[in-house]
C-alpha cells in the first residue's frame, strides 16, 4: 500500500482521551489516518499478515528503510535501531535500566529516515501490552493484546516535521518554567534537615550554581504521602521558605499508593479517600485493591481515571501547599508499582490475568510488580487502562501545581505515555553510575525528544552504585546540557556532592548560558556516537575514561579560539581536559548569553550579551525570546520578547517582532562579540556613531571582535 495523506488531523484529536472514548464506544476495528501531504512508497502490508482477534491482533508491514528510531521506553545501544529481528516490549514497569527490556513508559511510535532523506512518523494508539519486531526485510510486526489498530501516519517530510506534525497530534510539550532549566539537586536519603541543610550550604560554599532542591521520600514521615517527618525534618516548612526567600525553588515527592492501616481518622488521605471512592478496585469493581509499597502496612491505589480521584488528588495537593511550599511535583512509582505480584490474595486464573499471548515483556506477567489485570478502573479493566496509569495522573498533577503555585507548573513523571509531554516532563530512572549508562542517557534523551517530552534528564552521575570521580565529572559537564539537569541517587550511595564539589566542572553550569538548555530542549537533530549536533552548537562529549576526542564540522570554538582553516568539513582532534567540555558553535548563528549566577533567578537579571558566529559569508542569524519565566500562557497571552539578529555585511540589525513583555524594557546588552571575521575592522558604530576604542579589544590574531561595557544595544 502506497500512503498517501488523505486527510490531517485537527488539533488534540489523537489525545489518550479521545482514543479512551473511542475504546470505550467499543469501537473493534483497523484505523489509519495520517497527517501531511506526499506519496510515501514502502509501508506495505498485505492482508495475510493481520491476524484481528479479541486478544491478539498483529499486523506485520515492510517499512521503506533500516533508519528507525523510536518505540519507547528502552535502554539500547545506539539511537538507530537494530533490525536484526529485536524485539521491544511495551508495558509500563518499575524497572531500572536494563537493555531491551520494558521500562516505566509506553510510546509506540517511530520515525523512519527514508533512503532519499525524508521521514515519515507512525503512532500506533494502544494502551495494552505490546509488542514490535524490527526485522531486516525492513519489516515491522506489531503485537497487541487488546483494543484497536489505531494508526497515524505523519508524512514529514523532514525529521523536525515528523515531531511538529506527532505533537500536533498528541499535544504540544508545555513551556518549562525558566528556573526549571537551571540545576536541580537530589538524593533519596538525606535523613535529616541537618544533612540537606549540609549539603545546601556546601553547595553554595563552593558557589555552585543551584536552583532547585528535590525531596525524595525520606522528608515524609514513614513514607507517607502528604506528611512530613516532624523529628528528623523538624523545621521543613521554614526552611523550604528561606530557600525560597534566595531564589531556590523546591519540588517534594508524592508516591501513588496511601497506606490503609494507620489509626482511622488519623490519615487524612485515606480516610477522605475511602469516603470518595477513589481506589481501583478488584474484578467485583467494588472493594478496593489493596497492594505493599513503602508505607507501613498495606497500602490501596488512587485511580486517576475517575473524576472523583482527581477532586480528592487536588484537594490533597492544595492542603499540603499550606505545610511545605513546594514549586513543583514529582510523581515516582505511577506504573504503578507494587511490590508484590498482583493484590491480595494474588490473581485469579482467567483469560484476562492470562491471555494466551503476553508479549515480550519482564517476566512475561502483566501482574509482576503492579495490579492484577483484572482489577477495575473507572476507564475499564487494568488489562486496557495499567499503562495509562503515570499518564492520567500527570495532567491532575500539572492542574493542582498551577493552582497552587499561580505558576507555570513543574511536574516530573516516571510513567509516561502518548501526550504526556503536555503536562510533564521526565527523568530515565534508576539508572547506574556506569559510563555505558551516561551514553545511554543520550539516546534516551533524543527518544524523549521524538515522544513530544522535550523537558527530559538523566540521573547525574548514576542512580544505583557509587559513582567515580571522573565518571562523576564527565557526567556533569554532560548533564549540564541535559534539558531536565538533576543530580540524584540512591539512598546508601556516596553523596554526589561531596564528589563533585572537589572538582570544577560546576563552573560549567555556571557558563552555559540557559539559552543552550532551552536550545537543546527544542531542536536536538542529530546525534553521532559521543557528540550532539543541534541546529546552532555541537557539544563533543567525552563518554571514556581520559580519552582526547575528535570531532568534526564548519564550526568555531565558543571560546572564540582560532581554529585551522583546514578544520572546516575535516576531521581535527581536539583537547578534553578533565576541565573542559569541547562545545562549538556553528558559524551562521547568532546566540545570546549571560553571564552566570548562583539561581537563574540571579542571572536572568544580568545584562545579555550576542555570541556572534560567522559563517563563510561572513553573515549569521539568531533570535532571543524572553518573558518573566514563570507565568501561565505567555505565549497564548503575548507576554513576551521577541527579538531576531541579522548580521550581514559587517552590520548586525536587531529586529522586535514581539514586544509583549514589560520586563524586557530594561533589557541591556553589554557585550558582542563577533567571531569569524576575516579582517580586522578599523571602527565601530553604533546606531550611526563611532564607539571609542576602548570600549572593544581584539583577540591577537583578529578573528574575534569583543565589544564591552557600553549601555544600550
Ligand atoms: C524510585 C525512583 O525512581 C527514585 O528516583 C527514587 O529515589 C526512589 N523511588 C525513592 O523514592
Amino acid at each position: 500500500m502506497a500512503v498517501l495523506a488523505s486527510r490531517g488531523l485537527t488539533k488534540g484529536e489523537a489525545d489518550g482521551e479521545q482514543w479512551l472514548a473511542a475504546q470505550n464506544r467499543g469501537l473493534r476495528c483497523w484505523e489509519w489516518q495520517s497527517l501531511g501531504s506526499r506519496v510515501m512508497e514502502g509501508w506495505d502490508s498485505p492482508l495475510v499478515d493481520l491476524f484481528f482477534s479479541n486478544q491478539y491482533l498483529q499486523i506485520t508491514t515492510t517499512v521503506p528503510s533500516t533508519s528507525v528510531y523510536g518505540f519507547g521506553e528502552h535502554e539500547h545501544p545506539s539511537f538507530k535501531h537494530s533490525m536484526d529481528f529485536v524485539t521491544y516490549g511495551m508495558f509500563s514497569r518499575d524497572q531500572a535500566p536494563t537493555s531491551f527490556a520494558n521500562l516505566y513508559g509506553v510510546h509506540p511510535f517511530y520515525m523512519c529516515v527514508e533512503a532519499d532523506s525524508n521521514a515519515h512518523g507512525v503512532l500506533l494508539l494502544n494502551s495494552n501490552a505490546q509488542d514490535v519486531t524490527l526485522s531486516p526485510n525492513p519489516s515491522l510486526t506489531f503485537r497487541t493484546i487488546g483494543g484497536i489498530l489505531d494508526f497515524y501516519v505523519f508524512l514529514g517530510p523532514t525529521p523536525e516535521n515528523v515531531i511538529q506534525q506527532y505533537t500536533e497530534a498528541i499535544g504540544r510539550p508545555h513551556m518549562p518554567a525558566y528556573w526549571s532549566l537551571g540545576f536541580h539537586l537530589s538524593r533519596w536519603g538525606y535523613g535529616s534537615i541537618d544533612v540537606l541543610k549540609k549539603t545546601v550550604d556546601r553547595m553554595h560554599y563552593y558557589d555552585i550554581p543551584y536552583d532547585v532542591q528535590h525531596l525524595d521520600i525520606d522528608y515524609m514521615e514513614r513514607h507517607l504521602d502528604f506528611t512530613y517527618d516532624k523529628v528528623n525534618y523538624a523545621g521543613l516548612p521554614e526552611y523550604l521558605q528561606q530557600l525560597k526567600k534566595e531564589g531556590m525553588h523546591n519540588v517534594v515527592i508524592l508516591d501513588p499508593f496511601i497506606t490503609k492501616d494507620e489509626e482511622p481518622g488519623t490519615y487524612r488521605p485515606y480516610d477522605l479517600g475511602e469516603e470518595m471512592g477513589v481506589w481501583v478496585n478488584n474484578s467485583d469493581g467494588i472493594t478496593p485493591a489493596v497492594g505493599k509499597a513503602w508505607p507501613p502496612g498495606d497500602s490501596v491505589f488512587p485511580d486517576y481515571t475517575n473524576p472523583r480521584t482527581v477532586e480528592w488528588w487536588t484537594q490533597m495537593c492544595l492542603e499540603f501547599k499550606d505545610v511545605l511550599d513546594y514549586d513543583g511535583i514529582w510523581i515516582d512509582m505511577n506504573e504503578p508499582s507494587n511490590f508484590l505480584r498482583g493484590q491480595y490474595p494474588g490473581c485469579a486464573v482467567n483469560d484476562i490475568n492470562n491471555p494466551p499471548y503476553v508479549p515480550s515483556i519482564s517476566d512475561r506477567s502483566l501482574a509482576q510488580k503492579t495490579l492484577c489485570p483484572d482489577s477495575k478502573t473507572y476507564l475499564g479493566e487494568h488489562y486496557n487502562t495499567h499503562s495509562l496509569f503515570g499518564w492520567s495522573q500527570t495532567a491532575p498533577t500539572f492542574h493542582v501545581a498551577q493552582q497552587a503555585t499561580g505558576k507555570r507548573a513543574f511536574v516530573l513523571s516516571r510513567s509516561t505515555f502518548v501526550g504526556s509531554g503536555k503536562h510533564g516532563g521526565h527523568w530515565l530512572g534508576d539508572n547506574f553510575s556506569q559510563w555505558k549508562d551516561m551514553h545511554q542517557s543520550i539516546i534516551g534523551i533524543l527518544e524523549f525528544n521524538l515522544f513530544g517530552i522535550p523537558y527530559i534528564g538523566a540521573d547525574i552521575c548514576g542512580f544505583n552504585y557509587n559513582t567515580t570521580y571522573e565518571l562523576c565529572l564527565r557526567w556533569m559537564q554532560l548533564g549540564s546540557f541535559y534539558p531536565f539537569s538533576r543530580n540524584h541517587n540512591a539512598e546508601g550511595n556516596a553523596s554526589l556532592v561531596i564528589m563533585v564539589s572537589t572538582n570544577q566542572s560546576f563552573s560549567l553550569i555556571g557558563t552555559r548560558p540557559s539559552s543552550v538548555r532551552r536550545r537543546v530542549c527544542q531542536d536536538i537533530s542529530r546525534y553521532a556516537s559521543d557528540q550532539i549536533l543541534t541546529a546552532a552548537i555541537l557539544i563533543h562529549l567525552v563518554l571514556r575514561v581520559s580519552r582526547s576526542r575528535k570531532h568534526g564540522g564548519a564550526v568555531t570554538d565558543a571560546r572564540g579560539h582560532k581554529l585551522p582553516s583546514s578544520w572546516n568539513k575535516n576531521y581535527a582532534t581536539v583537547a578534553a581536559p578533565l576541565s573542559k567540555i569541547p562545545l562549538f558553535i556553528r558559524g551562521g548563528y547568532i546566540l545570546p548569553e549571560q553571564a552566570p549566577a548562583t539561581t537563574t533567578t540571579k542571572s536572568r537579571l544580568n545584562p545579555f550579551g550576542l555570541i556572534i558566529a560567522l559563517d563563510e559569508q561572513g553573515e549569521a542569524s539568531g533570535s532571543l525570546f524572553w518573558d518573566d519565566g514563570d507565568s501561565i500562557d505567555t505565549i497564548e497571552k503575548e507576554n513576551y520578547f521577541l527579538a531576531k539578529y541579522t548580521y550581514s555585511k559587517g552590520n548586525l540589525k536587531t529586529e522586535i517582532l514581539k514586544n509583549g513583555y514589560r520586563g524586557a524594557d530594561t533589557l541591556k546588552y553589554n557585550k558582542i562579540t563577533v567571531l569569524g571575521l576575516k579582517l580586522r575592522p578599523h571602527a565601530i558604530a553604533l546606531n550611526g556613531r563611532a564607539i571609542r576604542g576602548d570600549a572593544f579589544s581584539y583577540d591577537l590574531s583578529g578573528v574575534r571582535v569583543v565589544l564591552s561595557n557600553y549601555e544600550k544595544p
